[in-house]
This record gives C-alpha cells, sequence and structure tokens, in this order.
C-alpha cells in the first residue's frame, strides 16, 4: 500500500493550479442519470478516486462513460439496473446522490445504507423524509433503501438541518416531479449551486439558488447539456494552509477566492498578507502566525472540511487557539497523529485547544479520512526530519496528485509503494 514519505522544514514557494471541485463532481455526474441524452462535464477531476468509484456505479446502472481529455461524456439512454450494491456504496458515501434521480426518473431504486464512516454516524434520515414528502414510498430492508412511486410529485419540504448531498438529492429529484417544490433550509454549498446550475442547463426550472429556500418546478423530462465543474475550494484551501504553515509565498492560481472567503478571513487573523485575483488568490506568511479560534459551520461559514488542515496550522501559532467542531461527532481523528508528531492538543468534546509554537517532529502516522491525511501531509511539511504517512488512499480519495503539485512548490515529498 501506498505510502507519503515527506521531509519536512521548507518554505512552500511557487504556484500551483487547482483540479475541479470533487464535491461538485459527483453531485453532476449522479444527476446525469435525468436525461437519456448525453452530458459533456468539463474540468471534472479525472484522477480523484471518488470520481472513479461514481463512474463505476452509473456504469453498473447502465450509463455509457467516457473522457475526452477531462471532459467527462457520460449518456443514461440504457439504464437497466436499479441498484446500488452495498460493495460500492460503502467505499463512498456520496453514492447515495443516485437515489433522487433513479426514483424520480424510473419511479424505483434500490441504494445500500452507506452505513457510519470515521468521521461520524451520518445517517440519510433527510434525504428519505424528503423523498417521501415528494410521495415516494420508502423501506429499509436488509441494509438497502428501496423507494419507489408511480411519479414523484411537487411539495414543501423543510430540513430539520442543513445538509449539503440531502440538499442535492431533493433537487434532483424535484426537477423532474409533477408540480412545484418548495425545499426550505437548504445548503447553499457553491457545490450545491453548481449542481443546480447544471440541471438548469438540462432544462430543470428552479429559483433561489444561493438561498436557503429553492423553488423547483418540475418538467416532464430534461436535455443534454455542456457544463464546467467549478474548482475545489477545499483543495486550494488546502494549499493556502501549506502555504501558511511552511512560511511560504505561493499563487493558487485556477480557483475561486468568493468561495473560501471565511478560511482566507482566518488565514489573515493569524497574519497572513492575501491578495485575491480573479481566479487566483496569494498568500505570503508571516514571520510568527497568530493563534485564532475557529467554529465549522455551513457555508459561508467556516468549513469542516478544512478543519484538520487549520489545526495543523495552529500548533505553529504563537499561542493557543480553539476549534469547534460542530458538523461531525467524530472528526478529530487527526489529532492523535498530530500528538504523535509532538504538537500540543487537548481535547474537551467538540472542542479543541491548540497550544503553539509546538516544533513537530517528524514520525510516522496513520491517515484516517480524507481531510486528516491532508492536515498529517502539512504538518509533514513543517516537521524536522521525515514524516511518513501510511493509508495514503484516503488522500487520493479527494485530491490530484498532491505530492506532484506539492512537489512543484518545492517540498520534499514522494510517494512511496
Ligand atoms: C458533504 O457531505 C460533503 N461531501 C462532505 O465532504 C462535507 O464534510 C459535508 O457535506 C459538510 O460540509 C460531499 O459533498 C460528497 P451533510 P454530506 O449531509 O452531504 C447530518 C469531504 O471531505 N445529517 O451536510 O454527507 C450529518 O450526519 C467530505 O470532501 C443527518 O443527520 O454532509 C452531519 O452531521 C467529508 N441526516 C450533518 O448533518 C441526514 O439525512 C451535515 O452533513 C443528512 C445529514
Amino acid at each position: 500500500m501506498d505510502k507519503i514519505r515527506i521531509n519536512g522544514g521548507r518554505p512552500l514557494s511557487g504556484e500551483v493550479l487547482i483540479s475541479g471541485a470533487k464535491n461538485s463532481a459527483l453531485p453532476c455526474i449522479a444527476a446525469t442519470l435525468l436525461t437519456a441524452e448525453p452530458v459533456w462535464l468539463q474540468n471534472a477531476p479525472r484522477r480523484v478516486r471518488d470520481v472513479t468509484t461514481i463512474i463505476l456505479l452509473l456504469e453498473h446502472l447502465g450509463i455509457n462513460a467516457s473522457w475526452e481529455g477531462d471532459v467527462l461524456r457520460l449518456e443514461a439512454d440504457s439504464i437497466d439496473e436499479f441498484e446500488a450494491p452495498y460493495d460500492m456504496v460503502k467505499t463512498m458515501r456520496a453514492s447515495v446522490l443516485v437515489l433522487g434521480p433513479l426514483v424520480a426518473r424510473f419511479g424505483k431504486a434500490v441504494v445500500s445504507l452507506p452505513g457510519g464512516c470515521a468521521i461520524g454516524a451520518r445517517p440519510i434520515d433527510m434525504h428519505l423524509k424528503g423523498l417521501e414528502a415528494l410521495g415516494a414510498t420508502i423501506s429499509i430492508e436488509h441494509g438497502y433503501v428501496n423507494a419507489s412511486a408511480n411519479k414523484l410529485r411537487g411539495a414543501h419540504y423543510r430540513f430539520p438541518n442543513v445538509t449539503v448531498t440531502g440538499t442535492e438529492n431533493l433537487v434532483l429529484a424535484a426537477s423532474l416531479a409533477e408540480g412545484e417544490t418548495i425545499l426550505e433550509n437548504c445548503a447553499i454549498e457553491p457545490e450545491v449551486g453548481d449542481v443546480i446550475a447544471l440541471i438548469r442547463k438540462m432544462g430543470a426550472k428552479i429559483t433561489g439558488d444561493d438561498k436557503s429556500t429553492l423553488r423547483i418546478q418540475g418538467v416532464a423530462a430534461l436535455h443534454g447539456a455542456e457544463h464546467s465543474i467549478i474548482p475545489d475550494r477545499i483543495e486550494a484551501g488546502t494549499f493556502l494552509m501549506a502555504g501558511a504553515i511552511t512560511g511560504g509565498k505561493i499563487a493558487v492560481k485556477r480557483c475561486c477566492p468568493e468561495h473560501l472567503t471565511a478560511a482566507i478571513g482566518k488565514l489573515e487573523e493569524n497574519g497572513c498578507r492575501i491578495e485575491r485575483g480573479k481566479n487566483e488568490i496569494l498568500i505570503e506568511s508571516p514571520e510568527v502566525l497568530k493563534p485564532a479560534d475557529v467554529e465549522t459551520q455551513p457555508y459561508p461559514l467556516f468549513p469542516t472540511d478544512l478543519q484538520a488542515q487549520y489545526m495543523a496550522v495552529m500548533t505553529q501559532a504563537a499561542g493557543i487557539s480553539t476549534i469547534h467542531e460542530t458538523i461531525f461527532e467524530n472528526r478529530f481523528m487527526h489529532v492523535g497523529e498530530l500528538q504523535r508528531m509532538r504538537a500540543d492538543i487537548k481535547i474537551h468534546g467538540h472542542i479543541a485547544e491548540v497550544h503553539g509554537r509546538t516544533p513537530l517532529s517528524g514520525a510516522s502516522v496513520m491517515a484516517t479520512d480524507l481531510r486528516a491525511s491532508a492536515s498529517l501531509i502539512l504538518a509533514g511539511l513543517v516537521a524536522e526530519g521525515t514524516t511518513v504517512i501510511q493509508r495514503v488512499y484516503h488522500i487520493d480519495r479527494g485530491y490530484e496528485r498532491i505530492e506532484e503539485k506539492l512537489r512543484g512548490l518545492g517540498a520534499h515529498i514522494e510517494r512511496i509503494s
């Protein structure tokens, strides 16, 4: 199994190009099940393993998928399978995104319950309640969700809590329902806006995006379209933090600065000098980082998917910072590994207290989930000596060739198999 080896202690410099967003590509790919006509997705992150996984799932359902360079062509004109098996869903929870489109277009779907994951129980009750509100009959047997409906019909549904893929699943389903659907307390993450932009090009009638209340006028059928996936704001944020923690000066290019307002604001509080361009961000790290507390919240506030990376940065800040994780109940798995690198972090329930400035010491560490592995890479970049990260398959789920991109910025990092 691959490992990543880092010799730390070098400030990063230069520029890095950001890939398309994993968390937009997944719902956009699932959305292509809504039409029999071909859909072209540009800027899809081809080397992100979760993208490969969802394409394999859609091919299992009968979709024709092919790449033309970085353009993904999908055509759902011969869907003959309506079951998303456990073996596929267990490797990637976002597989649940086929549920809404299959019920909406074909009136049936059998999707394995994703089960829990390293960062939390992550139930899908709001996805199911929402589909029931649209008239689907839902039953759960032997670990599978059975969903059926002659025809979904418009309804008024309020999400008890903000859910990203829950919002996406219901928007996709409602786009082919009879009549109007009003969804309240929706997630407004840029990735939600991006899949709405795609299905709008496919003929969907949706108003209110970027707002927490969406109105979807169902249509009889959707057609093909071309769409370019937005840049990955979490990858961009990860590289900004790599610049901050190493005392570097880097340009993060082909990204969308507006999508990173909360993270940029925090890094400026830490003393980083940041310049925003049209689709690039220049970050210069100060001599000494200042501590700043953070609380994860739904967009547009500080994203939980940058929490672990920010914690690594705070180990190098002069003073105490607290990190309050409010989205997932178990998203501090990286703390134990950072402590193995001599980080001084104390956990009080969902709050981590980071005492800095602590010189980190390179060590062998274990990745536990996607973003935790990114935080270990950041820690390895600043640690004295060599860090070896195991189970890097976690990082490949959401980053395209991260070690090559970091090497391009002057890091001493390599993948060892
Ligand atoms: C999306 O997951 C992202 N994944 C996650 O990114 C991200 O961490 C998360 O949103 C929050 O921003 C994708 O977009 C593919 P939620 P999702 O439903 O949709 C609870 C990464 O690192 N909840 O918004 O699964 C849930 O348990 C990944 O790229 C219910 O209780 O997250 C959590 O506590 C990790 N019932 C909270 O809501 C439900 O039916 C928010 O989860 C749905 C969610």
